[in-house]
């Protein structure tokens, strides 16, 4: 069982699979990413906002895996989007990290209707901090394609990653605009969150022809599709399911029949990034 690396367009490369740790307590947090490590995982995903990214320093402290051996991506908390304090709060989740650089630094939200609706100022902020060593790379998270154009014309620079809600009943539209623009997609919720996926006829049928669970046909779908994932579980056993995915792959058939399940705008589960504004009190 190997996890395959992808090359991302600043030419650094990224484990196509991980641990995400959205709503995995921070008390559990340690817990969760010492066993993932054991399972083989070396890419977790936290995000400022998640409220445990010391759980994952501490993790990372204990597992005595070498600083190049294990991606770590964070997020900028939407209150932070002003440069100075996009400044202090990475400074503030390295200091969590327990690192001097994290891999992979993200925009969590474009919050369009905040901050006189600058997200480009809000992007640059992110490449300098790239470029002042703080992070490996940068990217976006939650933008619409109307979100990536804008800072891409403005900047020059293309995310390296765009990370959006995508599982099987949402084939996020901002899907193809990530990709059009030369950046990966990470798909957040790939499992759906529960809303139904895991029982879709189509996965179970596949389920059966595979010998495989539900769930690691969903999570086979996006990695032949070419996406990075990083489904979620504080259950050990299956942290060790989803990381079983590397011993088949799904035809181009497969892969579109699963495509097909797309219920478009009604099936998305998370915010609507054109209009989510919240931020944390
Ligand atoms: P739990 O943490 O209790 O295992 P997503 O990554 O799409 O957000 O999905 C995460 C949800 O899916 C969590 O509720 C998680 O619950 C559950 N989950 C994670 N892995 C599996 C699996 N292999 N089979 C079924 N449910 C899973």
């Amino acid at each position: 069982m190997s996890v395959p690396s992808l090359t991302l367009n600043d030419q650094t490369t990224i484990p196509q699979f991980g641990l995400g740790v959205w709503q995995v307590p921070a008390d559990d947090t340690h817990r969760v990413v010492s066993e993932a490590f054991e399972l083989g995982y070396r890419h977790i995903d936290t995000a400022q906002m998640y409220g445990n990214e010391a759980g994952v320093g501490s993790a990372l402290a204990a597992s005595g895996l070498a600083r190049d051996q294990v991606y770590v991506t964070t997020k900028l908390n939407n209150g932070f989007h002003e440069p100075a304090r996009a400044k202090q709060s990475l400074e503030q989740s390295l200091e969590k990290l327990q690192l001097d650089q994290v891999d992979l630094f993200l925009i969590h939200w474009p919050l369009p209707s905040r901050y006189d609706g600058n997200f480009t100022r809000t992007w640059e902020t992110l490449v300098e901090l790239r470029d002042a060593g703080l992070t490996r790379s940068v990217g976006v998270s939650n933008f619409q394609a109307a979100h990536l154009d804008t800072i891409v014309a403005a900047t020059g620079v293309v995310p390296a990653v765009n990370q959006i809600e995508v599982h099987p009943y949402f084939d996020n539209a901002a899907r193809e605009a990530t990709l059009r623009h030369g950046a990966l997609v990470e798909g957040w919720s790939p499992l759906g969150q529960g809303g139904g996926e895991l029982d879709d006829p189509v996965i179970t049928g596949l389920a059966e022809r595979y010998g495989k669970s539900p769930a690691q046909i969903i999570l086979r779908w996006h990695l032949d599709r070419g996406d990075i994932v990083f489904p979620k579980s504080t259950r050990r056993e299956r942290l060790a399911e989803n990381i079983d995915v590397f011993d088949f792959a799904l035809t181009t058939e497969e892969i579109a029949a699963v495509a097909a399940l797309d219920k478009g705008e009604a099936g998305r589960t998370g915010p609507n990034p054109d209009t989510f504004d919240w931020i944390p009190a």
